[in-house]
C-alpha cells in the first residue's frame, strides 16, 4: 500500500502553521510561525491583528513546509485544515487558503475540528489503544474525551465555565506576568510552596464537569486583599497554591474517567498539557496503574498543524472529504 501524505493548515488562534504528515503517524515538516510578540503588549491575542498575521504569513510557512519536506505537491494526497472553533478572521485565512490550494492543485480538501487535532497529536508518538480517554486542556477548552474508535468522540465532561488555559491566563494577568501566563504560572509554581489553600470544584458526585471561575475569583480577591493591606504578595506561593488546585481536580477527574470506562490509554493534549505540573502529577497518578498515559512533547501541546494533518489522515483514510462550500465555523461541535 501506498504511503499517504496530508498537508495540514492551522490559522484558529495565534500560531500560522503547515505541516507534511506520512500515513498520520509521521511528521515530514512542521512549520510554526507564533504571533505572540504581537499580541504580548495587549495582554491577550487581539483577533484582527491575529488575521492580518495569518494573511502575511502563511504562503510563507507554506513554502517552508514544502521545502523542509523535501517533496512537492505530486506527493500530497490531500488538504486537512482547521474549519473551528476558533477566532473566525483568523480560521477563514486558513480555510481559504486550504481552498485555493484543493481547487489549484486538484486535491481533496478535509476540515478538521481543532480539538480533533489535538487529541491526534498523540497518535505521532504511539498508536492509539480503544476505547481512550482524552484530557483537553487548552485556552478554549477543558474537556474529557472518551474514544472508542478513530474520529468519534464522546465528551464525557466539560468546563461549565472558564476553561483551564484561560484561568492560569487570568491567573497571571492578575500577577502582572506576560501573556501568555501559563507557562509563567508553570514557572513560578515550581519554586513556590503550596501555602494558600484555595478552593476545589469537584461539582455533583460523579460528574466529569470542570469549573475554574471560582477558583479564579478566590484568587483574585486574595490579590485584591493583600493589596489593600499592603501585604507584599509571593507570586510563586499564589502560582503554586492556584496550580495544584487546577492540577489536582485535572488530574483526579481523569483517573476516575479512565477507572470508570475502562480505557486502554489516556492521553491528554492542548496548550496546558505543557504544564509541567500537571504532566508530573498525571504520571505519577497512572504510574500504578496498568493504563498507559500518553504526554506530547511541549511543541506538540500547543497549536501546530501536524495535529491537524493527523487527524486529517484519519478523515482521509475513512473518505470522508469537504467541498469547496467549506467554511469558518468558531464554534463547530466535536
Ligand atoms: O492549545 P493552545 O496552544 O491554544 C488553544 O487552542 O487554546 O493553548 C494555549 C493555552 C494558553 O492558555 C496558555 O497559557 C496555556 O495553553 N499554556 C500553559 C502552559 N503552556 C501553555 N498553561 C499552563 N502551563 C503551561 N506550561
Ligand atoms: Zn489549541
Amino acid at each position: 500500500k501506498k504511503d499517504c501524505f496530508i498537508l495540514g493548515i492551522e490559522t484558529s488562534c495565534d500560531e500560522t502553521a503547515v505541516a507534511i504528515v506520512k500515513n498520520g503517524r509521521e511528521i515530514i515538516s512542521n512549520v510554526v510561525a507564533s504571533q505572540i510578540e504581537s499580541h504580548k503588549r495587549f495582554g491577550g491575542v487581539v483577533p484582527e491583528i491575529a488575521s492580518r498575521h495569518h494573511v502575511e504569513q502563511i504562503t510563507l510557512v507554506l513554502e517552508e513546509a514544502f521545502e523542509k519536506a523535501q517533496l512537492d505537491w505530486d506527493d500530497i494526497d490531500a488538504i486537512a485544515v482547521t474549519e473551528g472553533p476558533g477566532l473566525v478572521g483568523a480560521l477563514l485565512i486558513g480555510v481559504s487558503t486550504a481552498k485555493a490550494l484543493a481547487f489549484a492543485k486538484q486535491k481533496p480538501l478535509i476540515g478538521v475540528h481543532h480539538i480533533a487535532g489535538h487529541i491526534y497529536a498523540n497518535r505521532l508518538l504511539a498508536e492509539f489503544q480503544f476505547p481512550l480517554l482524552a484530557l483537553i486542556v487548552s485556552g478554549g477548552h477543558t474537556e474529557l474525551v472518551l474514544m472508542k474508535e478513530h474520529g468519534r468522540y464522546e465528551r464525557i465532561g466539560q468546563t461549565r465555565d472558564d476553561a483551564a488555559g484561560e484561568a492560569f491566563d487570568k491567573v497571571a494577568r492578575m500577577l502582572n506576568l506576560p501573556y501568555p501566563g501559563g507557562p509563567h504560572i508553570d514557572r513560578l509554581a515550581a519554586v513556590g510552596e503550596e501555602t494558600i489553600d484555595f478552593p476545589r470544584a469537584w461539582l455533583e458526585k460523579g460528574s466529569y464537569d470542570f469549573s475554574f471561575s471560582g477558583l479564579k475569583s478566590a484568587v483574585i480577591n486574595k490579590i485584591h486583599n493583600a493589596k489593600q493591606r499592603q501585604e507584599t504578595l509571593n507570586k510563586e506561593d499564589i502560582a503554586a497554591s492556584f496550580q495544584a488546585s487546577v492540577i489536582e481536580v485535572l488530574t483526579e477527574k481523569t483517573y476516575q474517567a479512565a477507572e470508570e470506562f475502562k480505557v486502554k490509554q489516556v492521553i491528554v493534549a492542548g496548550g496546558v498539557a505543557a504544564n509541567k505540573g500537571l504532566r508530573m502529577e498525571l504520571e505519577k497518578r497512572f504510574s500504578n496503574t496498568s493504563i498507559p498515559l500518553l504526554t506530547p512533547p511541549l511543541e506538540l501541546c500547543t497549536d501546530n498543524a501536524a495535529m491537524i494533518a493527523a487527524a486529517g489522515t484519519i478523515s482521509y483514510q475513512q473518505g470522508k472529504r469537504s467541498d469547496l462550500a467549506l467554511n469558518a465555523n468558531p464554534a463547530l461541535p466535536l
